[in-house]
């Protein structure tokens, strides 16, 4: 059947030519795979997709692994050897069969490869993401790394050892043990607008905007409102979600209290109370503000009957330094009593926020901490 009269988002692989990869000089002698490149053909834009052929003898690259594109392999024929590399490990090899599918989300720093030394030819279906700022380790390599670092800086991939000194404020990705905290993006509106709607009942006792749900349109600008002040470093607006990308909550670091401190602010969805999580965000977004923002003070403020709130900085290590009367307004717009809990840099070592164990990176991917 020829591809006459179908969209041109529809694509056929027999009639995308193969391209044989190849390294520049001086790694020209290694044998790459013959791909076709599906994804441009059909006009894919945030996600590549190849469909790469390897002849015995050949592999798909040298061993990397992306800081931001995650990748997904499937085989298709053949009986190809995964090599891959944990970071500061040994290398395993994986024998493969048509069916199996690899999966590599970015920044693990799980370095991996293709090989074929089968007499038939394997075939394997490549589909990654394209992203700017990606970055690339090639630990089998070393040669190659220097000449990349060289020939290619911008896909340098940050020395994670420590944070960096050029890294600059604010945090645009904060990694917990269980959480990722990042600001939200337009393309989690539905998400959001869905998660809020799902914990309204949960949310609108204490959190004033929970009362009347926005609409999408609405949410879209108040989150347009939130990325612009995060691009000025100012009101920090993050949403809390799991590793997998659920999004979970909100949190963040508000400049409310004068410029020598930040309040930190917080929700989580009713289906995940109870498991120490908004601690652990409050306990990293606590360790930025104190040692990489270098204020003096952060406070979270609560209503003393809000005592699932008060515990979170009580368990932090904050002091109640006191409760105002009357000074802020309930859900209802009645007047209550506003609880105090402050934690100064001087008492932070002491602290059990001390001890949340917290990666932030700025927007260029270097580490802050
Ligand atoms: C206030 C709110 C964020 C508190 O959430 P939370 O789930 O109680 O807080 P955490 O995620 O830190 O979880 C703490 C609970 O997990 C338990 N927990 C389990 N594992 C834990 C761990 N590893 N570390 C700490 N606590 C842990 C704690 O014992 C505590 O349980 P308990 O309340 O039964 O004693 C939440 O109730 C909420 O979103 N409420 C509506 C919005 C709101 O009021 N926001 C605050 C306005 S000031």
């Amino acid at each position: 059947m020829s591809n006459a009269g179908r969209p041109p988002f529809v694509v056929r692989a027999t009639d995308i030519s193969e391209i044989e990869g190849h390294y520049p000089a001086p790694f020209d002698a290694e044998k790459l795979s013959f791909g076709r490149d599906l994804g441009r053909a059909a006009g894919s834009r945030s996600l590549g997709c190849w469909q790469e052929r390897l002849p015995r003898g050949r592999r798909t690259s040298f061993t990397h692994a992306h800081l931001r594109e995650e990748e997904l392999i499937y085989v298709l024929a053949g009986t190809p050897t995964l090599r891959w590399r944990p970071p500061g490990g040994e290398a395993e090899e994986v024998p493969l069969e048509p069916g199996d599918l690899v999966a590599f989300p970015a920044g693990t720093g799980i370095a991996h490869t293709f090989r074929n030394d089968a007499d038939m030819d394997a075939i394997l279906l490549c589909i990654g993401e394209r992203r700017l700022g990606d970055g690339s380790l090639y630990p089998d390599d070393p040669a190659w790394q220097a000449w990349r670092d060289e020939h290619r800086p911008q896909y340098r991939w940050p020395n994670d050892d420590r944070p960096s000194v050029a890294a600059e404020w604010p945090a645009w990705r904060i990694e917990t043990d269980r959480l990722v905290l990042r600001p939200w993006e337009q393309a989690d509106v539905p998400d959001l607008l869905a998660l809020q709607r799902e914990n309204q009942e949960h949310l609108a006792p204490t959190m004033p905007w929970a009362r009347t749900l926005p609409t999408l349109d609405e949410l879209l600008g108040t989150v347009r409102s939130f990325l612009r002040s995060f691009l000025e470093a100012d009101d920090l607006v993050y949403g809390i979600f799991l590793p997998d990308g659920t999004p979970i909550g909100g949190t963040g670091l508000h400049p409310r209290i004068g410029p020598d401190g930040l309040e930190i602010g917080y929700w989580i969805s009713k289906r995940h109370e109870g498991l120490g999580l908004v601690t652990e965000a409050a306990g990293a977004l606590t360790r930025l503000a104190l040692e990489v923002h270098r204020k003096q003070v952060v406070e979270i403020h609560c209503d003393p009957r809000n005592t699932r709130s008060a515990a979170i900085p009580a368990r932090l290590g904050y002091t109640h330094v006191g409760t105002l009367p009357g000074r802020t307004r309930d859900a209802l717009g009645r007047p209550r009593e506003t609880m105090i809990w402050s934690l100064l840099s001087a008492d932070l070592l002491d602290s059990p926020a001390h001890h949340t164990s917290v990666m932030a990176r700025d927007a260029l991917g270097r580490r802050l901490i």
